[in-house]
């Protein structure tokens, strides 16, 4: 490790761990704006700044929510963007002992030579980017490589895995020289037909890969955050796998590759319903102790009731907070394998 980076992880660490504080996790709001388009269509609202900036506004001025979210990663814009009172949301934020993180990727492009696979963009100027993110209050970051399988294809190749590492880890290295915390994030998507077999072993390929690649990037795994997917059947799969094959799949597949420096690995819903996304993580904490805390960076699985409850209707506003708190109540008993199918039935009052 070089003297830049030892002198820099006392101070990545702690807020690695406080990201994972017990029973807290981090809401992804971090959407693009073609992603937050399609989630604003969805509801019939018509994507513009101000409905972006006042849909986040919502959930991050949920009262209470901050006792089991403990950071939020934002979007460029977001980051920028303030609450109705001109208190910029990255401050909003601290103030509630929220930490700000910032989506610093430029998303999934197709990868030259190899159809139907993608890599992830947005390594050009990264360094002076993060810099500016610090400045703006930004403590963490986050970076998504999307890993396409298709088994008749042959897919995900070699090549995809290794370029979407090298990329995850030239993002972790340089985000640590900056101070910031770096959420590594290899997506497997679940978008397809393929079995959870199939699924496990395409993940172990993958965190293999990744985790060699920090490695060979000097990344200092004290001072990162893994953000994977479950390892689940795909969405058309013929047999969808129970909740708790998906549990004990997970667990065994991330205790093979990740390392125990790690603190915590923070789950993505990728397309699960927000109920079932909390039930798995229920199960694997039940399954605990483990060497890293098990938590959350959920996006839909912790908006989408907010999002359909506000359905840009302003007098929905107070109830879609309740949503949003609902939600994020019942992840952060998750946290501790204490959620049941009688709290998800309570409502916020
Ligand atoms: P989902 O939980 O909706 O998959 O979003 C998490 C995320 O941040 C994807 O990059």
């Amino acid at each position: 490790m070089n003297a830049e980076l030892a002198s820099k992880l006392d101070q990545l660490k702690r807020v690695a761990r406080e990201l994972v504080a017990p029973g807290k996790g981090i809401l992804a709001a971090d959407e693009s704006t073609g992603t937050i388009k399609k989630r604003l269509d969805s509801v019939g609202v018509e994507s513009t700044e101000e409905t972006r900036r006042r849909y986040r506004e919502i959930l991050l001025t949920t009262s209470g929510a901050e006792e089991f979210i403990s950071g939020v990663i934002l979007f460029d814009e977001t980051l920028r963007q303030s609450t109705r009172d001109g208190v910029p949301f990255s401050q909003h934020l601290k103030s509630q002992g929220v930490i700000p993180g910032i989506k610093v990727d430029a998303g999934a492009k197709p990868l030259a030579g190899h159809p139907g696979e993608k890599v992830t963009e947005g390594l050009d100027g990264l360094r002076d980017r993060l810099s500016e993110y610090a400045d703006l209050g930004a403590q963490f970051a986050k970076w998504r490589g999307v890993i396409t399988i298709d088994a008749a294809k042959g897919l995900p190749s070699d090549y995809c895995l290794t370029a979407n590492a090298h990329a995850l880890a030239r993002y972790a290295a340089l985000c640590q020289e900056a101070g910031i915390v770096p959420i590594v994030e290899p997506e497997v998507l679940m978008d397809s037909d393929n079995s959870i077999e199939v699924c496990e072993d395409v993940t172990n390929r993958t965190l293999n890969t990744v985790f060699q690649a920090l490695f060979e990037h000097g990344v200092a795994l004290e001072g990162i955050l893994l953000k994977p997917n479950m390892v689940i059947a795909g969405k058309q799969a013929k047999r969808q796998a129970g909740p708790q094959e998906v549990a004990e799949a997970t667990v065994r597949c991330l205790n093979r590759h990740v390392p125990a420096a790690v603190p915590g690995i923070v789950f993505l819903s990728g397309g699960q319903s927000d109920e079932l996304a909390t039930e798995h993580l229920n199960l694997m904490n039940r399954m605990g102790p483990h060497p890293w805390e098990l938590s959350f960076s959920y996006g839909r699985a912790l908006q989408a009731p907010a999002l359909k409850t506000w359905a840009g209707d302003e007098g929905k506003a107070e109830a879609a907070q309740r949503a949003f708190y609902h939600r994020a109540r019942c992840n952060g008993a998750a946290r501790h394998g204490e959620w049941s199918a009688e709290l998800e039935k309570e409502r916020a009052a």
